[in-house]
């Protein structure tokens, strides 16, 4: 059996698992709301952003990236449509442990990385089905995807993205450590995105903290632009 087939077999059940959590559900059921969705968004844009930081740095894992991967800014952008930022929420202690063990990865067992990245490419596999979904539970206009890229962005070219990648890695010549590596990496970054799933609210009135919102955000309906208000900073 390829390297990549055993990854998939032993993330199944964690998968099914993570499919049927609350905030899962909201997604395709119609009753998540802007705040929730954007809550889990942002904790999901820290965990990408740790990731696409320590690939960068890892000379096992650097290889295998490749633009279309990043999706930090996809996410800002959606935030920013959903009139919120990362600035909005503070971060979960389950979030901040999946980013401690991606850091720690990255110092000890750079092949984890690519469990790690597998798993995030390969959950854009699923985004093909939530984007539709989702758009309505957030009310989004017709065909509108502003605050949904994360699952739209690349869509028509994941399936062969998400086989290319299993491809490389499956032609990679890694040593048995390192393919052990690889799958325990994408083991347990799944049960700590589990761990996350389970504690995200949905349905809650609770609103995003105010202490938490952009520091640079001008208020108001207008939506504020975080590259010319830094840049703004920058130069005044
Ligand atoms: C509403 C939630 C979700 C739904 C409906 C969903 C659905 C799907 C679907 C339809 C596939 C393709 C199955 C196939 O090719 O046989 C898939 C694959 C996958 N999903 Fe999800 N998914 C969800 C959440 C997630 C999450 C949160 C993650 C992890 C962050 C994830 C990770 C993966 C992975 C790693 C694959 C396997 C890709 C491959 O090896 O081809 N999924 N998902």
């Amino acid at each position: 059996m390829s390297l990549m087939t055993l990854v998939r077999n032993a993330i199944s059940e964690s998968h099914n698992e993570i499919e049927e959590t609350a905030f899962s559900v909201a997604m395709m059921d119609g009753s998540m709301g802007k705040e929730d969705y954007a809550r889990g968004l942002s904790q999901l844009r820290q965990i990408h952003f740790s990731l696409e930081c320590a690939i960068r740095d890892s000379t096992i894992a650097s290889p295998f990236f490749r633009g279309e991967m990043v999706r930090t800014a996809t996410i800002d952008r959606d935030l920013h449509s959903l009139g919120l930022s990362r600035y909005s929420f503070t971060l979960l202690p389950q979030t901040t442990t999946i980013i401690d063990q991606i850091t720690r990865w990255g110092i000890t067992e750079q092949a984890a990385l690519l469990g790690c990245l597998y798993v995030l490419e390969g959950s854009r596999m699923g985004s093909l089905v939530i984007a539709k979904p989702l758009a309505k539970t957030l009310g989004l206009a017709a065909g509108s995807v502003a605050g949904i890229e994360y699952h739209t962005e690349g869509g028509a070219q994941t399936p062969m993205r998400v086989r290319q990648l299993k491809e490389q890695l499956d032609q990679a010549q890694f040593d048995d450590a390192t393919k052990d590596a690889l799958k325990n990496g994408a083991v347990v970054f799944m049960r700590l995105l589990n761990a996350l799933y389970a504690v995200l609210p949905v349905g809650s009135t609770e609103k995003p903290a105010t202490a938490g919102k952009c520091p640079f955000s001008h208020g108001g309906s207008q939506a504020h632009n975080h590259l010319n208000n830094h840049s703004q900073l920058k130069s005044a």
